[in-house]
């Protein structure tokens, strides 16, 4: 059961308040309040029905944010769109839910802005139910919320008791207390909740006079994605990131870096105090011996350079003597399983994730194909976007760190 200060799980969340035409609509308004009380950022979305129940001006009032009831507003999707709105959110909270949006969500119908944003978001949903208990015991109605939790929504009551109408039987929407504690429980299964972490992105750039430099071709898309995944599983992300045009994920401190050396500094200066490492950046596994104070000039028909290994990163931070839980990455182009393994092997890391380089995956793509190796196990995860893959990988990180943490007592540091 949830303690009183867990309800800091909802501090600093994300959260869309849908409001569908019931009777029980009157209570989204203390629901709102009570939200943002916790610390919430919360945003409300109604339905045209929604507002003959009560007014978007109590809600906007309430919410401090304007209230979004049309999908077809030009000057709403001109500030926020709907599919702005619907990356914006970390929940979904639809508070009452009316038969008739249950139906349109278990159908996919996306023809108001409130069944839209469901479709289009990929945080969780939940629902609260709310109905007279002849609609809510109909088998449409079930049927349609059984559809909707075999889909992993998360169906919030409904309450048995007396009802608007004056029948009695289950479909009062929950109290509030009861979807605040709900909503809080939700967040707190964020799987790496007041874990530290701490990942590397992109690549490195290694000078060899003051105009030109050796560098790779990692876009840093995946190592963003996954600090993405981990602020939104409620972890304390520090980013460290080479050269690369990505914008940084809400919630998350960013450390820019160049070299491959003052990579393995900021890491070092971190490393100590994270709880997981996850090294996604493509760091120069070589640096120029000697860096030209001026410009190199064109002369010889030939021209040699030396080469001198950069400090191993990854191989340092495994190395600690209370190490994080390490996660590298391997990019390869031929012998994947096999190289990935030896590497996790020679660096003493818990897990490593290899990924083919090709033309649909890996470097400077939106999609990638992992294989999740730790010592004793190996999971692939098919070809997908590099969000979805983060959000999975991340899922099973933590449920390693949580199986190292209960069988080795190791793995997390205290503050
Ligand atoms: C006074 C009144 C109360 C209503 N209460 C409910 C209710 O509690 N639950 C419900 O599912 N529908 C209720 N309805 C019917 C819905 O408002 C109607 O199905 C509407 O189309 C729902 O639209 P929406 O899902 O787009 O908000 C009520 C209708 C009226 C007139």
């Amino acid at each position: 059961m949830l303690q009183s200060g867990d309800m800091n799980t909802i501090y600093n969340k994300r959260i869309i308040v849908g409001i569908s035409g019931s009777i029980a609509a009157y209570k989204s308004a203390e629901l709102t309040r009570r939200l943002r009380d916790a610390g919430a950022d919360v945003r409300v979305v109604m339905t045209r029905s929604a507002t003959e129940f009560i007014t978007p001006l109590t809600l906007q009032a309430l919410s401090g944010k304007p209230v979004h009831t049309d999908l077809m507003d030009a000057d709403a999707e001109a500030a926020m769109g709907h599919i702005e709105l619907a990356r914006w959110a970390d929940l979904i909270l639809v508070a009452p839910a009316s038969a008739a949006f249950i139906a349109r969500l278990t159908s996919g119908d996306a023809s108001d802005l409130l069944s839209a944003l469901c479709l289009a978001c990929q945080a969780p949903i939940a629902i609260a139910p709310a109905m007279n208990q002849a609609m809510w015991s109909n088998a449409a109605t079930q049927a349609n919320i059984d559809t909707l939790k075999q889909r992993q929504l998360n169906i919030l009551g409904p309450a048995q008791g007396s009802q608007a109408c004056g029948e009695t039987g289950p479909g009062r929407m929950l109290e509030v207390e009861q979807l605040i504690t709900s909503c809080a429980e939700l967040f707190q299964s964020g799987v790496l909740a007041g874990r530290r972490v701490l990942i590397t992105a992109g690549p490195t750039r290694e000078p060899l006079d003051p105009v030109r430099y050796i560098s790779n071709r990692s876009s840093g898309k995946m190592g963003f994605a996954i600090a993405e995944a981990a602020a939104e599983a409620g972890a304390d992300v520090t980013l460290v990131a080479g050269p690369v045009l990505l914008n940084t994920p809400e919630r998350v401190t960013r450390v820019d870096v160049e070299t491959a050396s003052q990579m393995h500094q900021a890491v070092l200066e971190q490393a100590s105090a994270c709880d997981i490492f996850i090294a996604t950046a493509a760091v120069a596994d070589y640096r120029p011996g000697l860096q030209a104070v001026n410009k190199i000039k064109k002369q010889a028909e030939e021209m040699q350079l030396k080469l001198v290994k950069t400090q191993d990163i990854l191989a340092t931070v495994a190395a600690l003597e209370t190490p994080p839980f390490t996660v590298g990455f391997a990019a390869e182009t031929d012998r994947l399983l096999d190289y990935a393994r030896s590497k996790m092997e020679r660096k003493n890391l818990h897990m490593i994730v290899a990924n083919p380089v090709g033309p649909t995956q890996g470097f400077n793509q939106d999609t990638n194909e992992l294989d999740i190796l730790w010592p004793n196990g190996h999971i692939h995860l098919d070809l997908d976007s590099k969000k979805t893959l983060a959000r999975k990988l991340i899922t099973i990180i933590a449920e390693r760190t949580n199986a190292i943490d209960t069988t080795e007592n190791t793995g997390r540091k205290t503050r």
